[in-house]
């Protein structure tokens, strides 16, 4: 696709996306984030934006139906956990309701399995929970407290991109320190809300003839104008792996991006393949050590290379 189509068709996804509510409100909440430093980062601070979960498509303006695209927000969570260890402040975007950083550990139901009731008018954490509990809590304080976590959540398609792009754009200054970690699971296709019935589509009308358009894939737009010195990685995920590398390569060239993480579906918490322009690295949980990540060894691989990439671009 050449690059008049291409920006004709991001207008027109964003012409015909329902307006973004609270915009100001998050951009400001975004300023003051990237803004706030501690005395420690000495005004050198690295920001990663983490995009976690998957994006819904409305099949109506007043929702009933939607389509989704699968992604528990696991691979977002534990990631971002692990940028914040390595000193990075995370802007944490996810789909409402999906894991999230420093709960992994919890059960699913937190309130009502965590804690029980001391008495009529007390509740108390279960012996059982006490640990979990103490660090969730203790850990997301001090994320947030230090200026470390900021979490913003969508839910559709147009409340994600429209996301993106402000984020890139309060981004833009931080030059080579920005980065971008895009796990989401985006949605390929969309009704243009424009075009998109208002009210619960009846059944009695019989089959439902639909055509979707296609989200444009946002990534190369990202690279080259809304932040064009950030270090982006995107993903590439299959559920065949013969097609797998060569997906995840020409994605690499495509779109720009300085790495691609190719995971298959039903392998992707032991082990990824970060694919760059100098070869593959293949990155596996570490199978000794009871509840490891691969999230563990591949943000360590990606900081040393963001490093490498901030050498470089000051050189
Ligand atoms: O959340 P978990 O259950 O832990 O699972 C993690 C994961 C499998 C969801 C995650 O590791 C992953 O692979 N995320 C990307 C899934 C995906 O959308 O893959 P894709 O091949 O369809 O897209 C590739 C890239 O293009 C993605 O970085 C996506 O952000 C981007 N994209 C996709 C569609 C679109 N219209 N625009 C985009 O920019």
């Amino acid at each position: 696709m050449d690059s008049a189509t291409l920006h004709k068709d991001i207008d027109s996804f964003f012409d015909s996306a329902p307006p973004l509510k609270d915009s100001a409100k998050i951009t400001d909440k975004l300023n003051q984030f990237i803004q706030f430093d501690s005395p420690s980062s000495e005004g050198k601070a690295r920001v990663v934006c983490v995009t976690s979960g998957g994006t819904t498509v409305p099949l109506e303006q007043r929702c009933v139906r939607y389509i989704d695209n699968f992604s528990s927000g696991n691979r977002g969570a534990a990631s971002t956990e692990y940028f914040i260890r390595a000193g990075y402040k995370v802007i944490f975007l996810y789909r409402r309701g999906t894991c999230q950083p420093y709960c992994r550990s919890l059960p699913e139901d937190p309130l009502l399995e965590c804690f029980e009731l001391a008495d009529a008018s007390d509740f108390r954490v279960r012996q059982s929970h006490s640990e979990a509990v103490k660090g969730a809590i203790g850990n997301h304080h001090a994320a947030v407290a230090g200026g470390l976590l900021l979490k913003l959540p969508f839910t559709t398609i147009f409340e994600y991109l429209q996301m993106l792009r402000i984020i890139a754009s309060s981004m833009r200054s931080l030059e080579c320190r920005a980065m971008f970690y895009l796990a989401a699971a985006v949605s390929d296709f969309y009704v243009p809300w424009k075009s998109m019935a208002e009210h619960k589509i009846q059944s009695a009308s019989g089959p439902l003839d639909m055509r979707l358009m296609q989200v444009p894939k946002m990534l190369s737009v990202l690279r080259t104008e809304w932040s064009p010195m950030a270090f982006c990685i995107s993903f590439k995920l299959e559920t065949d792996s013969k097609i797998l590398l060569e997906k995840a390569n020409m994605a690499l060239k495509k779109y720009k991006m300085h790495s691609v993480v190719a995971n298959e579906l039903l392998t992707r918490k032991e082990e990824v393949t970060v694919v760059t322009e100098n070869g593959n690295i293949s990155v596996c949980r570490d199978k000794t050590r009871p509840g490891s990540d691969v999230e563990d060894p591949l943000i360590e691989l990606l900081v040393n290379r963001h490093s490498t990439y901030i050498k470089d671009a000051s050189t």
